[in-house]
């Protein structure tokens, strides 16, 4: 049914009308159930081997999460996805499906998710994983990582968070096909909307569900997009590890899913515009938005993401300022809310050395570029000349304050 149709057509009809009967509904009902329940006891056993589709026990699958992952599918152009109870659980799930375990070699791009960085310099390492970090934009120097651990993963994020690096995700995926790596690409601050990350040679497609794919700010989750036979491997993965989304999660996903593009296009327009305001504002000593001229790729960001768009998320620093008075300034706020999430359809800002990369310590914080003047800003779907008056009037009270 959507087939060769647009991204704004797939959101709304993908994956939808999973109960069938006598009558359909037009949404997939939540099925808050546990157990499922056959006539003939041989079709249950046919399912638990694996030989038909159905539904046996929660943990196994439900016909709303189904719903859910046969449209992210859709979305991503992947060729099935799994989904997780948050985005955490989803990138650990990725990385043992990846084959990383005990004895294996693990590359992380330096600048990730505070909690993807705890993991691969704690969680991993404890388990006997040898893991190493690359800045990713910079081919050579991945190269030569690459081929001095021979890594089981390399797992980046499309987008970097905080600093809104853009990766080469085509070369970076043949660079790690040449040793034999898989790679895993956290496409939550791109979304399908401006990225599909498994059409490029990446093997694992990872999303925090609970920032733009939900993008009501009202449900945690993850999800995985990959090939059917890995997500056969991540299936046998979440039957042992019960990393689950609730059925009432996967609903309240599906139906924010659905606007998915329709708000991506005003976050991006809306970022474009205050990342503009922003560059031009004296006391504004950095911006880093990909859809700037001066950002460093934005000829790479213009060349792999759709036409125009370039995304929501924008980080930026305070001239001279530090931890006080980034407070001073994100408690002027008004409309846009100091809330530790992003992707949501309300602005947000977070302080990443208190917070997102809070795990970090000051020196690793200074060795992957975040420094104590840097504020994250989530761009809403608020009006744009709304956000940018509140930005205008926290940094005016900020620096009356400081006189
Ligand atoms: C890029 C990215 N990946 C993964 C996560 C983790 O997602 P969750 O909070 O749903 O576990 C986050 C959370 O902020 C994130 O920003």
């Amino acid at each position: 049914m959507t087939k060769g149709k647009s991204i704004f057509t797939q959101a709304v009809h993908a994956g939808e009308r999973k109960a069938e009967g006598e009558f359909q509904p037009v949404s997939t009902p939540i099925f808050n159930t546990v157990g499922f329940l056959y006539k003939d006891l041989k079709d249950l056993d046919a399912v638990f081997g694996n030989e038909r589709d159905g539904y046996v026990y929660a943990r196994y699958g439900n016909p709303t999460n189904s719903a859910l992952e046969e449209a992210l599918a859709v979305l991503e152009e992947g060729g099935a996805a799994l989904t997780f109870g948050s985005g955490m659980a989803a990138v650990h799930a990725s990385l043992l499906a990846a084959g990383v375990k005990a004895g294996t070699a693990l590359v992380s791009a330096l600048d990730v998710y505070g909690a993807t960085y705890a993991v691969c310099t704690r969680l991993m390492p404890e388990m006997g994983v040898r893991t190493h970090f690359t800045d990713v934009t910079n081919l050579e120097g991945l190269k030569k990582t690459l081929s001095d651990f021979k890594p089981a993963a390399l797992i980046l994020e499309t987008i970097s968070n905080p600093l809104m690096k853009v990766a080469d995700i085509p070369e970076i995926s043949q660079l790690a096909r040449q040793v034999g790596t898989k790679v895993i690409v956290d496409n939550t601050f791109a979304t399908p909307f401006l990225f599909q990350p498994l059409k490029h040679g990446v093997d694992f497609c990872v999303h925090s569900t609970t920032k733009y794919i939900g993008g009501h700010g009202d449900v945690l989750g993850g999800a995985i997009v990959t090939s059917k036979e890995n997500r056969a491997t991540l299936h046998e993965i979440i039957k042992m590890t019960g990393a689950n989304l609730g059925p009432t999660e996967a609903w309240l996903t599906h139906r924010g899913l659905k606007t998915l593009p329709l708000r991506m296009r005003q976050h991006c327009l809306n970022a474009m515009e205050v990342a503009r305001w922003l560059e031009g504002h004296p006391r504004i000593a950095r911006v880093n938005y990909p859809g700037l001229a001066s950002h460093p790729h934005h000829e790479l960001a213009r060349k792999l993401f759709a036409p125009g768009y370039f995304g929501g998320m924008i980080s930026f620093e305070i001239k001279d300022a530090g931890k006080k008075e980034v407070f001073r300034f994100m408690e002027a706020l008004e409309l846009i809310l100091p809330a530790t999430t992003l992707g949501d359809v309300y602005s947000l800002t977070l302080y990443p050395a208190m917070s997102s990369h809070r795990a970090l310590s000051a020196e690793e914080r200074a060795k992957v570029g975040i420094s104590d003047r840097l504020v994250r800003l989530s761009v809403g779907i608020e009006e744009a000349s709304e956000i940018i008056r509140d930005l205008e009037m926290a940094l005016e009270a900020s620096v009356a304050q400081r006189a």
